[in-house]
């Protein structure tokens, strides 16, 4: 059994990664693509080979073979176009952010919820094989209590004229909103707790857009860790690592290069059983990282598997959407903070 699948806003994101990665899923079928002239629909269907290609959602939505769509349109449309899917019953894997702001998510939420359609968010890195063996250590208790958490993800974006991410109505917000939002969510995901409390240095340092190109945000998990999360639009793309870091009362994990649309990178897993006393002489010894092994896939792939899987045969969603709309909340958060000074509790 495949899900058929239809495309909104095929030619990004949508192009560059997912629908490769769909065409490699045992379970999923493309059959219609949407984009904004009927030229570019065109020219993605033909692509790919999908069944038909429109140039308007209402019209991808009255065909009667997709039972599922893929929003990956610019944020500003993602509330419309998720609320108009789930009144056609499509279900929705839905790019992140989700909407504007959390409050337009859970709208989009509960529509879903009232006519009985499931929905995911695209919050692909979690199923980057690093990142679920990470949480499969946490969840072993073999790092002891998570402390500390770090997450960083940035790239070089100078402004661009008519750029939908530059501008705060048609992207909710800059380099946190698109960037450090993977962040938030892989350490919430891994370590399994939820912000309570964030603060938030927040701004715009280089470019003249208005939306901000740094953001470098604290906040505490309702299990005790405090965590740091650093999403910047200005650092040269080669200068920064990508680093993800948990460390535990008993060791830590160490990932470089794993948030990223390639799965890839690689990860240190360092459990010491020297907690036993203080080491007064700090004479450090290195303990060998664990060899841990994973096998590297097509994370997209994986993420269309996963959600038709949870479509044809009921299996857990990998990413629900009520986790993306916290991770916002997050967000939001820390915009609160920046602007009062204040930290700001959830
Ligand atoms: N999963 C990932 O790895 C990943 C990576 C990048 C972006 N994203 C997310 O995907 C979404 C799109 O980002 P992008 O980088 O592809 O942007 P993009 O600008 O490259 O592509 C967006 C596409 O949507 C089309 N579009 C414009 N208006 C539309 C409308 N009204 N209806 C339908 N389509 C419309 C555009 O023509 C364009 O082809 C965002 O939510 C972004 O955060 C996810």
């Amino acid at each position: 059994m495949k899900v058929k699948w239809g495309v909104i806003g095929a030619a990004g994101i949508a192009d560059r990664r997912t629908i490769p990665g769909m065409m490699l899923a045992k379970n999923a079928e493309l059959v219609a693509v949407m984009e904004v002239t009927m030229e570019l629909a065109e020219k993605i269907r033909a692509k790919y080979n999908a069944k038909r290609a429109y140039d308007n959602v209402d019209d991808l939505l009255k065909d009667e073979e997709v039972e599922a769509v893929y929003i990956a349109s610019p944020v500003v449309f993602h509330k419309e176009q998720a609320i108009k899917a789930a009144k056609a019953k499509k279900h929705i894997l839905i790019e992140k952010p989700i909407a504007l702001t959390a409050k337009e998510g859970e709208e989009v939420l509960e529509v879903c919820k009232n006519e009985g359609v499931l929905i995911a968010a695209g919050f692909i890195m979690r199923f980057h094989a690093y990142h679920q063996k990470m949480k499969e250590i946490i969840e072993s208790g073999k790092l002891g209590k998570v402390v500390s958490c770090r997450g960083q993800l940035t790239c070089w974006y100078p402004d661009i004229p008519g750029a939908w991410r530059q501008t705060k109505s048609t992207s909710g917000g800059g380099a946190l909103m698109d960037m450090g939002v993977h962040c938030i969510d892989l350490i919430q995901y891994i370590t399994g707790g939820k912000a309570k409390k964030v603060a938030g240095l927040i701004g715009t340092q280089t470019f003249k857009y208005e939306v901000e190109d740094s953001a470098s945000i604290i906040f505490e998990l309702d299990n005790g860790a405090f965590c740091y999360v650093d999403s910047y639009f200005n650092i040269p793309d080669a200068a920064a690592k990508g680093r993800l870091e948990i460390y535990g009362t008993r060791g830590s994990m160490l990932a470089e290069g794993t948030i990223g649309q390639v799965e890839g990178g690689k990860l240190d897993v360092v459990i010491s059983d020297d907690t036993l006393g203080y080491n007064a002489q700090q004479d450090r010894v290195d303990v060998a990282p664990l060899e841990v092994k994973v096998e590297f896939g097509n994370m997209y792939t994986k993420e269309i598997e996963s959600f038709s899987d949870s479509i044809l045969n009921n299996k857990k969603i990998e990413v629900p959407i009520e986790d993306a709309l916290q991770v916002q909340r997050v967000v939001e958060a820390a915009y609160e903070s920046a602007e009062t000074g204040k930290i700001v509790t959830l």
